[in-house]
């Protein structure tokens, strides 16, 4: 048997998408998950700048030759990174497909649509999800409550958030967020999603993340992510550690906090050195709650194909659920 969806008949790839990371969607991340036979995807802002990002899409080139895309994630932020020069560097260096998410991504995926290009946009709510869907985007990714990094300000868990989706979309939608086994793959196909967008199951898996975050990964559980951000309404689901503990009680002083506040505490490159150092505690870092589902460290290849085989398990084997009652 094999998996055929909207999604595998766009990508050419087996249902699984590996979502944008920071610092962890580097080239051996995303060639190795496209290698596997699913999409990997480079995260643009990972890098530096524009060249970095062409340098690391040639890369990427040298270690598969099977397609991969490229994240570009619009940050609520006052001075926002170049990504128009992220944009055309990734279009000139031949990338074809693209996941776009967070704020105000119209124009970004007018231009990647004028390029002929396929956009799978990641949201958090149906009504962004509706307005992506008139922007042109060829692939909707329903991120739900359980996800890391992002999950809105809204707290919709994945089930009801792909239900509506089932209800309110047009086009083809893939399902983000809590997904780790073959057992979220295929309830997700049921629920009618053309496929599993996965972030965190690919953090345990890539070459610059030290030993010792892999190994965090696997001990922990779902109890272990807390909200940050929640009182600027920016909520990111982080690992649960001293550092996003300290943010979290700031900002629950009498009379809330400012960025400012926190700013040192949550600073980007404090949560890379930490995956550098190996330092579970060092930074702040993005973790889903998909932990508790997590209890291996297995070699991309190796959680493609598992997952694909007992996919194909699970769905062959809820035929038994059906009896056919006697006339
Ligand atoms: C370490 C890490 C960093 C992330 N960084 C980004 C990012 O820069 N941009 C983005 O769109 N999503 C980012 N995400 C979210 C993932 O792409 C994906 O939507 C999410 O992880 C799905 O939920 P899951 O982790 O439960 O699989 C990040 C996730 C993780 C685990």
């Amino acid at each position: 048997m094999v998996l055929v969806t909207p999604l595998t008949k766009l990508l050419g790839s087996v249902p699984l998408v590996q979502g944008g990371m920071q610092w962890v969607g580097v080239p051996s991340l995303a060639a190795a998950v496209s290698e596997a036979g699913a999409l990997g995807i480079l995260t643009a802002l990972t890098q530096p700048s524009p060249d970095a990002l062409r340098e690391a899409i040639r890369e990427t080139r040298r270690l598969t030759s099977k397609p991969f895309g490229v994240n570009i994630t619009l940050l609520p932020t006052i001075n926002p990174p170049d990504y128009e020069g992220y944009a055309r560097a990734a279009i000139e260096e031949g990338v074809r497909i693209f996941e776009t998410a967070g704020n105000a991504p119209g124009a970004l995926i007018k231009f990647f649509k004028s390029q002929g290009c396929i956009v799978i946009h990641k949201c958090t709510t149906i009504r962004h999800a509706k307005s992506a869907e008139k922007h042109g985007v060829d692939v909707l990714s329903i991120d739900g409550f359980e996800c890391a990094g992002h999950p809105g300000e809204e707290d919709v868990g994945g089930l009801v958030l792909l239900a509506r989706a089932a209800q309110e979309l047009k086009i083809p939608y893939i399902a983000s967020g809590g997904i780790a086994d073959a057992r979220g793959v295929a309830g997700v196909l049921a629920l009618g999603a053309c496929g599993a967008n996965m972030g965190a199951p690919g953090q345990r898996l890539v070459h610059p993340i030290h030993q010792n975050i892999k190994n965090k990964i696997v001990e922990s559980k779902e109890q272990d992510t807390v909200h940050i951000f929640r009182t600027l309404h920016n909520t990111a689901r982080v690992f649960k550690n001293k550092v996003s503990m300290e943010v979290v009680s700031i900002e629950r002083k009498p009379g809330g906090a400012k960025f400012e506040d926190v700013r040192e505490l949550v600073s980007g490159l404090r949560g890379k050195k930490g995956y550098e150092l190996g330092d579970p505690d060092y930074g702040i870092w993005s973790a889903s709650q998909s932990m508790g589902v997590i209890n291996d460290i297995p070699t991309c290849q190796d959680l493609v194909g598992r997952i694909e085989r007992e996919v194909e398990d699970i769905i062959g084997g809820l035929s038994k659920v059906v009896v056919k009652a006697k006339l």
